[in-house]
């Protein structure tokens, strides 16, 4: 088989051009590019993003990855050659995966991470581009991009062409307006094999949930789905959200919407609106108080209690813990009728208040 297969050089680009111009091509047909609400800026970012990726970072890391490799270790250079195929490309698409996974994640809980991957969540609609919206750095720093090298160096260029074409397949795909797991879901024959294969690779529905913009609709899961080709990992790590459906409100809260050029050139270049997270100098203080907030709830509404401590919208979640390990709480209101809210974040029955504040003032 491995003489019938082109190398990485030949052809994985190439396929995967191929592929987002198909589904280019089926969003324009179902007339979804004439409804796009996207800003000459967003294009910028999405089809620069993908050129750099694709021209300047992943080329530039795979040879610097295979001229340290035949310097210093020429010994490995073959290490794989001759390893079975299937074999060689499952161990490539787990391992490359699961590094993505991993990254995706700390790029949603560290904060120097999340700037550079902000940019992805900022779009407001889904599409075949917004796979390839982030920061020019967020790929530098891509640990898979690396392993993509290595495993090139190894011998294993031809395992690399054919799982990036596979990958890339269920990424776009799960990023295009063309969801062609929505009816599937509806008919109740398919729903047995949908329940299989969502518990396997990323679905439409799984990962729009990861683009929703907040936990409140009951779909969405911004904080969690962070898989890429594979949900396994979001299965074994206890972030997989399965709600089948698909969020109608995308993007971010409170998003000042920098230009591409903060966006995708951060941290070299930094945002002028003193708002914005890519400023200098801009820091999430906190907000807490010791003293509960009282508000007033309707019976059967979904709300998002900030458990972080810095929302500016105290007691309820903003947004701004993106960049933190925090997430939001959320809760149906029981009952109409007004209720005490903690806010110094130390109760024991979140999200109610339960006097715990009272031994912090009595302590000063
Ligand atoms: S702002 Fe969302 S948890 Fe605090």
């Amino acid at each position: 088989m491995n003489n019938f297969l082109p190398t990485a050089e030949n052809y994985d680009s190439f396929v995967v051009i191929g592929i987002i111009l198909f589904f280019g091509f089926l969003e324009f047909l179902a007339g979804h590019l004439k409804q796009t609400n996207r800003s000459q800026s967003d294009w910028i970012q999405e089809a620069g993003s993908f050129f750099v990726l694709s021209v300047l970072t992943k080329p530039a890391i795979v040879l610097i990855v295979i001229l340290v490799g035949t310097t210093f270790f020429p010994q490995f250079g073959d290490l794989i050659n001759h390893w079975n195929f299937t074999l060689a490309l499952v161990l490539f698409l787990l391992v490359d995966d699961v590094l993505q996974y991993w990254y995706h994640r700390f790029a949603h809980e560290y904060e120097f991470l999340w700037k550079l991957h902000r940019p992805h969540h900022q779009a407001e609609e889904m599409g075949f581009f917004i796979a390839y919206r982030n920061a020019g750095l967020y790929y530098v720093l891509m640990p898979n991009i690396w392993w993509i090298g290595m495993f090139t160096f190894l011998g294993g260029a031809e395992e690399v062409a054919l799982g990036l074409v596979l990958k890339q397949i269920v990424i776009i795909s799960s990023h295009s307006t063309i969801q062609w797991d929505k009816s599937l879901y509806e008919k109740p024959f398919f729903r047995p094999l949908m329940s299989i294969l969502e518990r396997i690779i990323i679905t439409p529905a799984f990962h729009y949930a990861h683009h929703g913009k907040s936990k409140r609709d009951g779909i969405s899961d911004p904080n969690g789905n962070f898989g890429n080709m594979f949900s396994i990992w979001d299965q074994l790590f206890g972030t997989a959200f399965y709600s089948r459906k698909f969020p109608t409100e995308l993007g971010l809260e409170n998003d000042p919407k920098e230009p591409w050029t903060e966006s995708f050139l951060y941290p070299i270049i930094k945002s002028k609106n003193e708002k914005s997270e890519l400023s200098s100098g801009y820091i999430k203080e906190k907000t807490t108080t010791l003293a509960p907030i009282t508000v007033e709830l309707v019976k059967g509404t979904n709300y998002l209690w900030c458990q972080c401590g810095k929302s500016k919208n105290q007691p309820f979640c903003d947004g701004t813990h993106h960049g933190s390990k925090f997430k939001p709480l959320l809760f149906v209101a029981k009952r109409n009728g007004k209720v005490r809210l903690c806010n110094c974040k130390l109760t024991k029955t979140s999200p109610f208040c339960d006097d715990s504040h009272k031994g912090i003032e009595e302590k000063e």
